[in-house]
């Protein structure tokens, strides 16, 4: 934390920006990323989004792109290498320095990550190291946990397993089905997909 603070202090007196350039990889609706976009332009915010990439052309939130002004690519990875490395070309291009990983439904090479070491974040829908994949409210409901919840994690090769920056606890209610939980835990994503990143660079 304190040399992401150093560098981020150099980076203010080399380049006068305030801001880290940020990437948002997105797949689907992308309500983090319109929340994180909105976070990103309150003054306090240590980051600016920059652009928004995406394996698939149906992501929904690929629309806040154009309402926000903001650059966005759609990288096909039927070609995983290809899509990576030109991926890493535009982040290179971009200046992007800092990645937020919000429903991106692809998982990154040992490679890539490596390249962004420790500058790649990810939201994840449960209480990790609980419930790391897929279908994770479901798991919850049908082991009869008693919480659900919402992690933002550093990204490692290991899939959902990187350090915990930040976790949410919500109790599941005899009432909660998976789309009740779900909503009710997206919206604490939206509150601590934020505060992570307040956390990491303040
Ligand atoms: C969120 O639940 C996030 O935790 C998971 O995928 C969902 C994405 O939602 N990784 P949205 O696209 O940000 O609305």
């Amino acid at each position: 934390m304190l040399l992401e603070k150093i560098k981020l202090s150099l980076m203010e007196k080399l380049t006068g920006l305030k801001k880290i350039k940020t990437a948002v990889f997105i797949s689907g609706t992308g309500s983090n990323l319109k929340n994180l976009i909105k976070f990103s332009k309150i003054k306090k915010a240590p980051i600016s989004i920059d652009l928004i990439a995406s394996n698939t052309q149906l992501a929904k939130g690929l629309k806040y792109a154009d309402q926000f002004k903001i650059k966005k690519k759609i990288f096909n990875f039927k070609n995983f290498k290809d899509a990576e490395k030109n991926l890493l070309t535009l982040l290179t291009k971009e200046k992007i320095k800092f990645i937020c990983l919000a429903g991106f439904m692809k998982i990154l090479s040992k490679n890539f990550i490596k390249k962004f070491n420790g500058k790649i974040i990810n939201i994840h829908p449960s209480l990790l190291p609980k419930y790391k994949g897929l279908n994770t409210h479901t798991r919850a409901i049908n082991n009869k946990d008693e919480f659900a919840g919402c992690t933002v994690h550093y990204v490692t090769a290991k899939l959902d397993s990187g350090k915990t920056i930040l976790q949410k606890k919500i109790k599941i209610t005899a009432r909660d089905n998976p789309f009740t939980l779900a909503k009710k835990v997206l919206e604490q994503e939206h509150k601590i997909y934020p505060a992570a990143i307040m956390r990491i660079f303040n």
